[in-house]
């Protein structure tokens, strides 16, 4: 007999005992094939009329056999994707812990004005007099992000995190440049603990990166980076709060140094999330710094499109921000698409979207400021904080904390210390979490941290939620130091995929579906 896979069952002899079910679905949670595996090109969900005999004029380019495609018919296909869409766990399902990530409630709010016809359907290729309210959104959501950043400008068209970070590197690089230093200012000086795409970033600008030690505490000393630092060093990057979850103490100190050194500070500005209406970058002497609208202000992480990385810049950055941007000027404002139309004294390094940025995030990310206000904005990362430390303080007397001596700001980090001589790793447990109905935490980041568990859960997440996430955490914690083993080696077993090989996935990643051999249906 073959289940849906058209695969011989796997369940077999012993299946009761090892609650493996003939169809491979587990109660409700069904298995879903792809659509190759269930659809025939002989099937499908709608039907249309032969058209009348004609006469090709595609001569040998003319298909000569069946493409193949998978059909299906209607109320399959509707349950095909109702089901692949099922298997989405997101924070709309549950509280969704990833550190650096920033999982937050998308507001329904922004989302209902994000959908206003005069916002959904602007089209990028518009004549500006047709949307002036497009473009007041833009200025009025650059105000806000200048204001609370402290910052004098911005560039709002870099789609992530990441793309920002280039934003801000490129412009480095052309104020250096301008300086007549492109020749030997070519190193950026990067924390161990950083976020890959910061090492990754200043390489693909075409700098060299030189790794700043941790110090034992998770922080960036000022002794360290002065002993880096000299004519040949254009730049830091550094994250703020960092990604052990620790405010830098010393941030000031080490801004100072750089500009002393002729050198700028660029900020990893993704966990702003952590200080927004607390401190201003700008006071701190960050020069650039990339925030992610999918983080900070809550816009979601895809589903609608690209996101958003908008990058404030100080005065000294300022001139080379890209194309396009709005220039307002005696109380008008106009767009500035090109180089040769740039306002005197400004020298943009380019462009880094074909077009303005994702205007949808922009509704959103305002939509959340406006909602919130000042007061509220404030009160998100106070909330923020304090979660992070609730989680913390319910955990540590089963958990190691790698750096217990710092308050956590936004993120509560452990190490697997508290796991040693168990025979559970981190992976393991984060695995036994899928089981209870939790998408893990962030895991093995950062670095600097062994077998790092990164927790985030956001200031959008109650305390009845938070009690229950930890309690959860603490039963796994006491079965894990129980000696619980397979609750976690085996770990998930709940899950109608079991374990994955990782690696293997990684090293051999199988990208195109093969039609499998056929199979013979075994005897009944
Ligand atoms: C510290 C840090 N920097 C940079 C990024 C990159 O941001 P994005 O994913 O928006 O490109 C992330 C994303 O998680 C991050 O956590």
């Amino acid at each position: 007999m073959l289940n849906r896979q058209g695969r011989p069952s796997q369940a077999g002899e012993g299946a009761a005992e090892r609650h493996e079910t003939f169809t491979g679905n587990r109660a409700l949670q069904q298995i879903e094939p792809l659509i190759f595996e269930i659809g025939h090109h002989e099937s499908t969900g709608v039907d249309i009329d032969r058209p009348a005999p004609f006469k090709s004029r595609l001569g040998k380019h003319a298909r000569q056999s069946e493409i193949g495609l998978p059909g299906l018919s209607e109320p399959e296909t509707m349950r095909h994707y109702v089901r692949l869409s099922q298997k989405n766990y997101g924070i709309d399902t549950g509280l969704f812990p990833l550190g650096s990530c920033t999982m937050k409630h998308n507001a329904r709010l922004n989302e209902k004005v994000a959908r206003l016809p005069g916002f959904s359907d602007v089209h990028p290729l518009q004549p500006v007099s047709t949307v002036p309210g497009a473009l007041d959104v833009m200025l009025e959501l650059a105000h806000y992000l200048m204001t609370l950043t402290g910052m004098p400008a911005v560039a709002l068209s870099p789609k992530a995190g990441a793309h920002g970070e280039a934003c801000g590197m490129m412009a480095i690089k052309a104020a250096i440049a301008a300086k007549g230093e492109g020749a030997t200012r070519n190193v950026v000086l990067v924390p161990e603990s950083a976020h890959g795409t910061n090492p990754a970033t200043a390489a693909l600008i075409g700098f060299s990166v030189k790794s700043v030690p941790a110090r034992a505490d998770g922080t960036v000393a000022v002794e360290d980076v002065k002993a880096l630092l000299g004519p040949d060093v254009a730049a830091i990057m550094l994250t703020n709060p960092n990604t052990c979850g620790i405010f830098e103490p010393q941030i000031v100190e080490i801004a100072a140094a750089m500009h002393e050194a002729g050198a700028y500070f660029y900020c990893d500005g993704a966990n702003f999330n952590a200080i927004v209406g607390k401190a201003r970058p700008g006071d701190l002497g960050v020069d650039a710094m990339h925030i992610n609208l999918h983080k900070t202000f809550s816009t979601p992480h895809g589903g609608g499109g690209p996101g958003a990385g908008p990058v404030v810049l100080s005065e000294r950055l300022a001139p080379f921000a890209p194309v396009p941007f709005i220039h307002v000027e005696g109380g008008k404002s106009r767009l500035v698409e090109h180089k040769a139309d740039a306002p005197e004294g400004n020298d943009p390094f380019g462009r880094m979207t074909a077009f303005h940025g994702q205007m949808g995030m922009y509704v959103r990310a305002l939509a959340y400021m406006l909602s919130h206000g000042a007061d509220g904005m404030k009160q998100a990362s106070e909330d923020a904080v304090l979660n992070a430390n609730y989680i913390r303080a319910g955990l540590v007397d089963l958990m190691s904390l790698p750096f217990p001596d710092h308050p956590s700001m936004h993120e509560a980090l452990f190490d697997d210390d508290w796991l040693k001589g168990t025979g559970v790793s981190t992976l393991d447990f984060a695995k036994a979490m899928i089981d209870e109905g939790y998408h893990p935490m962030t895991v093995y980041f950062p670095l600097v941290v062994h077998g790092a568990m990164l927790i985030e859960p956001t200031e959008s997440e109650s305390k009845a939620s938070l009690d229950l996430f930890v309690a959860t955490l603490r039963d796994l914690a006491i079965a894990a130091k129980g000696n619980d083993k397979t609750r976690f080696t085996a770990a998930p077993h709940h899950a109608p995929i079991r374990r994955l090989d990782e690696t293997r996935a990684a090293r051999q990643p199988v990208l195109k579906w093969e039609k499998p051999a056929p199979v013979k249906e075994a005897a009944e």
